[in-house]
């Protein structure tokens, strides 16, 4: 596998051409961002954390019949993935009030939301991400009617399998972000599913097990990034 060309450098990651049409190499870099870029660093470790946590995820969910851009792990820090046409939307998809939910609507932190609720913002950094709605996300043609309600379907059977085998490990799936690209008509999930994307809480004492202990700066970052992928990877080897 030959590294090419550096396609585009983001806060976390660089996707790379490789020797093979329509296959990129997405490497995880120790890069960590939060506040809109305002707080950084780089910490030792983290991208070869988040791209194992990542590839169990989109194995786990391949499994359970949801297409991914997931080919494969050449080594700890690099994913092959199916290069899509991304979708610049930000899903995210919240189980339990927290972060931003609760800084902006009243709404107290903790409370269980059933069904989840589904908030899509606009991926775009020098807007800041804003919030959108469906009429917005059609009116901007970013996707048509049918292609929403295919995402938001997604978005609940993902939210379902990652929910429950979370629950598994006595952990709670507060909430996360996912990224969509298309690909010959297709709707797929890409980009990660990581530390950095999801928010999970300890079930029972709510302790930060994610990128909050960073945001906050709630403890040992990289130690409770490798306690929570060290449980999640050797997790059931069924799964
Ligand atoms: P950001 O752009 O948010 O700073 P990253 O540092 O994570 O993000 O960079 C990764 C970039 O790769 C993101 O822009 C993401 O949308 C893009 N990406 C993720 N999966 C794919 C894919 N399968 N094909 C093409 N681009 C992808
Ligand atoms: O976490 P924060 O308070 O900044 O924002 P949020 O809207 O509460 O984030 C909801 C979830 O999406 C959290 O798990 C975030 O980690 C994730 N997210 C992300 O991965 N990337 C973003 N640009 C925004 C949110």
């Amino acid at each position: 596998m030959h590294k090419g060309d550096l396609l585009y450098t983001g806060k976390a990651k660089s996707v790379f051409r490789t020797d093979m049409k329509g296959i990129l190499l997405m490497e995880f870099r120790d890069d960590i961002t939060a506040f809109d870029g305002k707080k950084k660093d780089v910490l030792s470790s983290k991208g070869r954390l988040n791209a194992q946590v990542s590839a169990y995820l989109f194995r786990l969910l391949e499994k359970n019949g949801i297409k991914t851009h997931f080919l494969g792990m050449p080594d700890d820090t690099h994913m092959l993935v199916r290069e899509l046409e991304m979708i610049p939307l930000e899903v995210i998809v919240r189980n339990i009030a927290a972060g931003s939910m609760v800084r902006t609507y009243p709404i107290e932190e903790g409370t269980v939301l059933e069904p989840p609720v589904i908030m899509i913002d606009y991926k775009d950094d020098e807007r800041h991400d804003p919030l959108l709605n469906d009429d917005l996300i059609i009116a901007l043609r970013i996707l048509t009617p049918e292609e929403l309600a295919v995402v938001k379907e997604l978005a609940h059977r993902i939210n379902r399998v990652l929910s429950d085998f979370f629950a598994t490990l006595g952990i709670t799936l507060v909430d996360f972000k996912m990224e969509f690209g298309r690909a010959e008509g297709e709707i797929l999930l890409a980009d990660e599913i990581s530390m950095d994307s999801m928010r999970l809480w300890e079930t029972g004492t709510r302790k930060s097990l994610d990128k909050d202990v960073y945001r906050f700066s709630k403890g040992d970052v990289m130690e409770t990034y490798a306690r929570v992928a060290q449980v999640i990877t050797s997790a059931g080897r069924e799964n």
